[in-house]
């Protein structure tokens, strides 16, 4: 194909420090769908994705659930992944910050704009906590509003009277950290120069890569003036060190967006066909093209595209904005108990099912999606299940039933099946211009036509009349053609549905084009029931776990097993202070954990106390990947005398709880804040 394009899709890459929510899922599938449309009509279309992983908020996350970083990041990023895939979001890669190739890539930006003279060294003062040691970011420092003297109010605006102001002129302020009062201290950081690329910028957003709504938001700030941008933090921070520094780091904001390069660069090593440079050089000629939520526009349509302008990388060819999810026309939160998890929606309900309402309400504007969930049980029952699966289910039977599964050599309603055929080039042109709700309407039309068609025809009726069998198999010949093209047009939207259909249909995977040829004279499958009704009670049973989600969110990571049940054995006799005194119980956090050759249900620890290390082997293989130990905090008997075992010496137990039958395990943590060493009692 001569008009085949090449085209880079990213999305914005979620922060590793917590579970994703239905907020989330609006920009994912959005693009998701759009990729699918691109990948159906031909073109080189790559999608990639993957986790945000630096940052502050990441580094007192991990501290507070008693994790290193490192193995926070990875777990969340785990789960990250299963998610997208279990909500059909088919990245062609998932990668991380947190790597090799992202450190490189921010490292050669960092340098190049520092050569062009992009970027100034200055000593600024910021707010310091002295108990945490560390500076604080506006975030963590809350105060009394200067203006009307509201209490609580964050480092930035006032959230009773709207004034903004800076944290240093917070009454009373104090750090969400340690409740210390915080103190000014100079350091020295590193600020982009964004405003010596103005001239760039306007005309960059100005070329038709942004919505309207996005470049009437550029043109305020445009009109208040760029201001340099501090890319630099202090330690302690999780996130690449400041060639040349000691206790610098990049501020995430930077290291973020270059993730996608290096996203990209990590597809590269696994896909010998692509050319890096192709994509990523300023004269590339490929497509690039970003979806964000709109929290971010800042960032992607000023500061990354200035940040690749200038250090002789491509800049994007678009920016996708999407708005805001609402729950029942509430903001998502856990206060007004509408904060949904991405997982508890797969838990009791279909993917597909919220793919399509999100595709049904999504337009070009960036306006916020409400999700009712009335509007939505009624949407998929009366859309998907009455309109779209039903044409299929009222045509198969007969086909196979009568006529040994056969569809009819010839197509007996040519022009109907023209006028379906030619709706799809708008369609795709909806889809195109992310006007999905116009192409789910212009289906659904088509969707109330074929089903007009098949009650004027009336098979069931037509059946009974010996002399009239023939008609019936031309019926529902057109019936099944016809939605089948329906289906090429909600392929984007329910891939998984789509799978289901070729195999009933027994067909090769559809491409967009193939709604220009019936299938004639073609055995089919017999027909399973592809979508099922929401009953009411899914919803109910939805929100009810949403809602003890939000109760116990207590940020304890468990591992992954099911509960367990207690054992019934009962409580043994009794013991004297002095016997329980004798066992030496201590807080240890574990360095090392691995799998031993030739023991299937050991791993062996190395662990620290105080200034020592032990070697345990515990039996918990069966419960525990190696790599989510480190960094965790455990409770050890300390004083059990070594045992001389197989593989070494065990210096010591891990204490863990388990169920009936041994097969479930769970460790036992401390609170965060305890300390290796500390002595339990
Ligand atoms: N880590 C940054 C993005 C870095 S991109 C180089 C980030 N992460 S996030 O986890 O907070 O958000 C991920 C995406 O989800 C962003 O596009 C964000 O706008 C979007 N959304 C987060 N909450 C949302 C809603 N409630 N509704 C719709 N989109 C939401 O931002
Ligand atoms: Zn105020």
């Amino acid at each position: 194909m001569s008009d085949k394009r090449k085209i880079l899709v990213t999305n914005a890459l979620p922060y590793a420090n917590g579970p994703l929510h239905l907020g989330h899922m609006v920009g994912y599938i959005q693009a998701d769908i759009w990729v699918r449309l691109q990948k159906m009509l031909g073109h080189d279309c790559i999608y990639i994705c993957g986790s945000d992983s630096h940052g502050t908020p990441i580094m007192i996350q991990a501290e507070k659930i008693g994790l290193s970083p490192e193995v926070m990041i990875e777990r969340v990023q785990h789960d990250h992944e299963k998610d997208f895939s279990d909500f059909h979001v088919g990245f062609d890669n998932y990668y991380t910050t947190h790597s090799e190739e992202n450190k490189q890539l921010v490292e050669t930006i960092f340098k190049r704009h520092l050569a062009a003279g992009n970027i100034v060294k200055r000593i600024i003062k910021q707010l310091f906590d002295p108990v945490k040691n560390m500076f604080l970011p506006d975030r963590y420092i809350k105060g009394e509003c200067p203006n009307c003297n509201a209490k609580d109010q964050y480092g930035d605006n006032c959230e009773v009277c709207g004034t903004t102001y800076l944290p240093t002129d917070l009454k009373n302020a104090y750090s969400t950290l340690s409740g210390a009062k915080p103190i000014e201290k100079e350091s020295e950081h590193y600020f982009f120069q964004l405003q010596n690329y103005e001239k760039f910028l306007k005309a960059w957003t100005r070329h038709g890569h942004l919505q309207e709504q996005v470049t009437n938001k550029l043109d305020e700030w445009f009109k208040n003036g760029l201001r340099e941008w501090d890319i630099s933090r202090d330690a302690p921070y999780f996130g690449f060190k400041i060639p040349g520094e000691k206790d610098k780091y990049f501020y995430v904001w930077l290291d973020a967006p270059i993730g996608y390069i290096a996203s990209f660069k990590n597809l590269c090593a696994r896909k010998k066909e692509l050319n890096f440079d192709e994509y990523w050089n300023k004269t590339s000629q490929t497509e690039l093209y970003h979806f964000i939520g709109k929290d971010i526009i800042y960032f992607h349509a000023l500061f990354w595209p200035a940040t690749l302008e200038g250090a002789e990388f491509r800049t994007p060819t678009a920016i996708f904005v999407n708005g805001y999810l609402t729950i029942d026309g509430q903001k998502m939160s856990k206060s007004r108990g509408t904060f949904i998890k991405a997982r508890t929606y797969l838990n009791h309900l279909q993917p597909e099912y919220l793919r399509y309402y999100f595709a049904a309400k999504l337009s070009n504007r960036i306006e916020d999606l409400d999700v009712n969930f009335d509007d939505f049980t009624q949407r998929i029952n009366s859309d998907l299940v009455g309109k779209f699966i039903n044409i299929a289910s009222r045509c198969a039977s007969f086909i196979n039933k009568y006529f040994s599964g056969k569809l009819s050599a010839q197509c007996a309603e040519q022009s109907l099946y023209q006028d379906f055929a030619s709706v799809g080039d708008s369609i795709a042109n909806s889809y195109k211009k992310l006007e999905y709700s116009h192409a789910i309407r212009q289906i659904m039309a088509l969707a109330d036509r074929a089903n007009q068609y098949i009650d004027e025809k009336k098979p069931w009726a037509l059946i009974k009349d010996a002399n009239r069998q023939q008609e019936v198999e031309e019926v529902c010949s057109v019936g099944i053609n016809l939605f089948r093209v329906l289906m090429i047009y909600l392929k984007p939207v329910l891939p998984q549905t789509a799978e289901q259909v070729e195999a009933f249909l027994n067909i090769a995977p559809l491409q967009w084009n193939d709604k220009d040829t019936p299938l004639l004279n073609h055995i089919i499958n017999e027909f399973q029931p592809l979508i099922n009704r929401i009953d009411p009670k899914q919803i109910e049973a939805m929100k009810m776990a949403a809602q003890q989600d939000i109760e116990k969110s207590t940020n304890t990571p468990a591992p992954n097993v099911e509960a367990a049940t207690p054992t019934k054995a009962p409580v043994k006799e009794s013991i004297s202070i002095e016997d329980f005194n004798k066992i030496d119980l201590r807080i240890a956090k574990i360095l090392e954990a691995e799998a031993i050759e030739g023991a299937d249900k050991l791993l062996r620890l190395k662990v620290e106390l105080v200034n020592e290390t032990r070697q345990i082997f515990a039996g918990i293989k069966s419960a525990y990947q190696p790599e989510q130990l480190i960094g965790r905090q455990v409770i050890i008997v300390a004083n059990l005398a070594p045992r001389k075992m197989r593989f070494g010496v065990s210096e010591g137990m891990v204490i863990a709880a388990s169920g009936e039958d041994n097969a479930n395990l769970f460790l036992v943590s401390p609170d965060p804040g305890a300390q290796p060493g500390m002595r339990v009692k």
